[in-house]
């Protein structure tokens, strides 16, 4: 008998066909929408694999509900919506999709940048709005890249990717992470600074860390107030790291000078936020692995793990170790 698959979003053929080769498959057919959560808890119940995106909350009740269930294969990097406790005491496998990603995420990051500090967005509203009467001396003046100090919290993958993006910039970076890398800092040539004095010290803070409840509002009005006025914040990480209203309140009174954010702490991002009242804000809808080789990467890797999974072979970018 066929093992069963649930996959919670309409993916690319390729990807569907490779798991139909193998397994029963059902799909949500629809590719803009996340399949509703009273349909999920149903779908679950007698499956051995479920490929799911970050937009489901994989809780307790979910994972109770499925008593075959064998792996969880989150297509992101993140799987702060997946309850790893629970699926670990139930030898339930959890896989993400690390590396496939990187560069990708790097780049968006670093374009995210680029567009804050220089003003590309409102400048080209600005041009269409018919608002672009003559060119004069400080017309959408922005901040210089070169030469300024990033300061990057979290210094995975993505934020040495960043790290090299920098460099070529002539950027000088400094890094705050929970545990302190040497060697990193020696082929980088990077600097490691605690949490004030890297928000103190930085033209840019960007933040590049997993979110659990031990960052949440890492970020938050104090940690506002030490950074320069003329400081930009980048998140492309988890909204749930910043505190959106100590933010908001942050850019409104020019404590600090611009913020661009592919994340929120409540996604699809609410049309009537404040934030968007805001000219000194640049807001993506959570696009930073979005180039089509990166996501058809991400689809193949976790189709990938559950394959390896549920053929009793060991996954290949697990989360939880080896599951029991
Ligand atoms: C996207 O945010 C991811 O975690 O891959
Ligand atoms: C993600 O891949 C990270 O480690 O930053």
């Amino acid at each position: 008998e066929k093992k069963k698959i649930y996959i919670t979003r309409k993916l690319p053929q390729a990807i569907y066909t490779k798991l139909a080769d193998e397994f029963e498959v059902k799909m949500w057919d629809k590719e803009d929408q996340p399949v509703p959560r009273e349909i999920l808890m149903e779908e679950v119940k007698e499956i051995d694999g479920l490929f799911c995106l970050l937009t489901e909350t994989i809780d307790r009740e979910v994972i109770e509900n499925a008593p075959r269930l064998k792996v969880i294969a989150n297509m992101a990097v993140g799987y702060n919506n997946i309850d790893i406790d629970t699926a670990t005491e139930k030898g339930i496998v959890v896989t993400n999709t690390p590396g496939v990603l990187t560069e990708t995420t790097a780049d968006l990051t670093f374009a995210l940048l680029m567009a804050t500090a220089r003003r590309v967005i409102e400048a080209s509203d600005y041009l269409r709005n018919g608002e672009w009467k003559t060119w004069s001396p400080m017309q959408l003046t922005g901040q210089d890249i070169h030469g300024a100090t990033l300061g990057i919290i979290g210094m995975g993958r993505i934020g040495q990717a960043l790290v090299k993006r920098a460099k070529g910039f002539d950027m000088n970076v400094a890094y705050y992470n929970r545990s302190r890398k040497p060697e990193i800092e020696e082929e980088m040539g990077i600097r490691y600074m605690g949490l004030e004095e890297l928000l103190q010290q930085s033209d840019y803070v960007s933040l590049l860390i997993p979110y659990s409840p031990a960052v949440h509002h890492l970020i938050g009005k104090k940690e506002l107030s030490l950074m320069k006025q003329s400081a930009i914040l980048i998140n492309t990480a988890r909204g749930g790291i910043v505190d959106e209203s100590a933010l908001f309140n942050a850019l409104k009174t020019g404590e600090i000078w611009a913020a661009g954010l592919d994340v929120f702490e409540v996604e699809p991002m609410l049309l009537d936020s404040p934030l968007l009242t805001l000219p000194n804000v640049v807001t993506l809808p959570h696009i930073g692995s979005a180039s089509e080789k990166t996501r058809l990467k991400m689809a193949d890797l976790a189709a990938e793990n559950i394959i390896h999974v549920l053929n009793g072979g060991a996954p290949i970018t697990a989360v939880n170790g080896r599951a029991k």
